[in-house]
């Protein structure tokens, strides 16, 4: 943590007493500290505790004339590498769902791009509440972290979830949410995840077997690797892993939407979404009812939100990657694919009964044009991570190739048929990597595909 820059709201509980000893632990890990306290914290220990430990002049109001002048809170917000908030009152947590600003602290986490974090600690009726229960959920669907709580004794003498975590356990929490300063630091990428539905009537819908888990850990690995990620997820029962922004949408036209709006900036696209590829014609008013035997859905093309993208005119196409989910002849179906939408690079697995879908682990076939990788079964993170490994190189290449003449294995810089008719027959040998073994991917790049 040498250097960084944590910036710790304390809010009004009998907890922030642990506080104290949290930023001397961070102090200690050499991490910079610099303390935010609501007004009803200081009822609870004075900012004076906190200045000592942390060397820095506590801030705790939004107009702080002299304050504001010395840094101020746009800067500071600007400064936090990482905001974290121990301890986070029922209050606090409801007011950061809300997204008010009335104070420093709320102003702060809303004008700040860091990561956010909440060590929650209430007393447990007032944690275990439906209100305190949905203000968190909006919170973890957001990507906001939260550190506990965690259940035992508790100051007002009852026991039950809503203490504290220890201010070590805190620590060692905030080590693994710090940013990673990687390779796709400053660029942004855009993944889709999960299913669609496509609704039939109010109740009913069509939809599929993924779980969203695979697009889920590309998100966390590709913000390993440093960049802004932001994860257009259709309905799933997973958290956003730390410090990735998520938008939930339903169907494909939404998630079409989403990625439309969100993709000016766009350095590298991936789709990992398994989109519904026809929808029911219309989706009836009320719920239909059994009146026959046999039911006729008549279903219509849905738009390709992958190929749309790819389609872009040079210098807003992002990289594209697009996921292939196959039941046969995965390579060649894939190859097509890669192709046919005109793809940087595809991802393709072979799915079925227990093979993929809502799995925890996977295997992949790499292909772009002029090599191929095999990551072999692994956990679906781990597969992320090689994944992202030659994700980066492919884009670093490409990304050299925009400011040198055609490249042909770059689908965004060569005229799409160009590069197939000169890559198609060379895509399974000239470059064949196997990830399984330590041979280097091709060339220009640096890093290794392996998992
Ligand atoms: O053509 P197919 O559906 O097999 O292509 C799979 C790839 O295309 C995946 O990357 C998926 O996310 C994307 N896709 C899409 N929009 C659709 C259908 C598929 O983005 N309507």
């Amino acid at each position: 943590m040498q250097g960084r820059h944590i910036l710790l709201g304390v809010s009004g509980g009998i907890a922030a007493y642990k506080s104290a000893d949290l930023v001397r632990r961070l102090i200690e890990q050499g991490a910079e500290v610099q303390v935010v306290m609501t007004h009803a914290a200081q009822q609870f220990v004075t900012a004076t505790t906190f200045q000592a430990l942390s060397g820095r002049a506590v801030r705790t109001e939004l107009w702080d004339a002299a304050a504001e002048a010395a840094m101020g809170h746009i800067e500071l917000a600007r400064w936090a590498e990482l905001v974290l908030i121990a301890p986070a009152s029922a209050d606090c947590l409801a007011r950061l769902a809300q997204g008010l600003a009335d104070d420093l602290l709320s102003t702060l986490c809303l004008a700040s791009a860091a990561p956010l974090a909440v060590a929650p600690a209430m007393n447990h009726l007032m944690w275990s509440h439906p209100a305190t229960q949905a203000n968190v959920a909006v919170l973890a669907r957001r990507g906001v972290q939260l550190l506990g709580p965690a259940v035992g004794d508790q100051a007002c003498g009852e026991n039950g979830p809503g203490r504290m975590l220890e201010p070590h356990e805190i620590v060692a929490r905030v080590a693994q949410l710090l940013p990673v300063h990687g390779p796709l630091e400053g660029r942004r990428v855009l993944v889709t995840a999960g299913p669609t539905r496509e609704g039939i009537d109010p109740v009913r819908f069509v939809s599929n077997r993924s779980s969203g888990k695979m697009g889920f850990a590309v998100a966390q690995a590709m913000h390993e690797a440093g960049a802004e990620v932001v994860l257009v997820t259709g309905p799933v029962c997973l958290d956003a892993p730390p410090g990735v922004s998520r938008i939930d949408v339903e169907s494909c036209e939404q998630m079409h939407a989403a990625v439309q709006r969100e993709l000016p900036g766009t350095a590298i696209f991936i789709g990992t979404a398994a989109v519904a590829d026809y929808r029911p014609m219309c989706c009836a008013e009320q719920k239909i009812k059994k009146r026959s035997d046999t039911l006729t859905l008549d279903m219509m093309r849905t738009p390709d939100i992958l190929a749309g993208v790819s389609a872009r005119p040079a210098a807003t196409r992002p990289f594209v990657v697009g996921f292939a989910a196959e039941t046969q002849t995965v390579e060649q179906n894939a190859h097509d694919k890669l192709l046919a939408k005109n793809l940087d690079l595809i991802a393709a697995n072979e799915v079925g009964h227990t093979k993929a879908f809502d799995t925890e682990e996977n295997a992949l076939l790499v292909l772009w044009r002029g090599g191929r990788a095999e990551l072999p079964h692994a956990s679906k993170l781990a597969l992320a991570r090689a994944l992202t490994r030659i994700i980066i190189e492919r884009y670093l290449a490409c990304e050299a190739a925009r400011a040198m003449p055609a490249d042909p294995a770059c689908a965004g810089v060569s005229a799409p048929a160009a590069g197939a008719a000169s890559t198609s027959a060379g895509a399974s040998t000239s470059t064949s990597t196997s990830a399984s073994t330590s041979a280097p991917p091709p060339a220009r790049g640096t890093l290794a595909a392996s998992s």
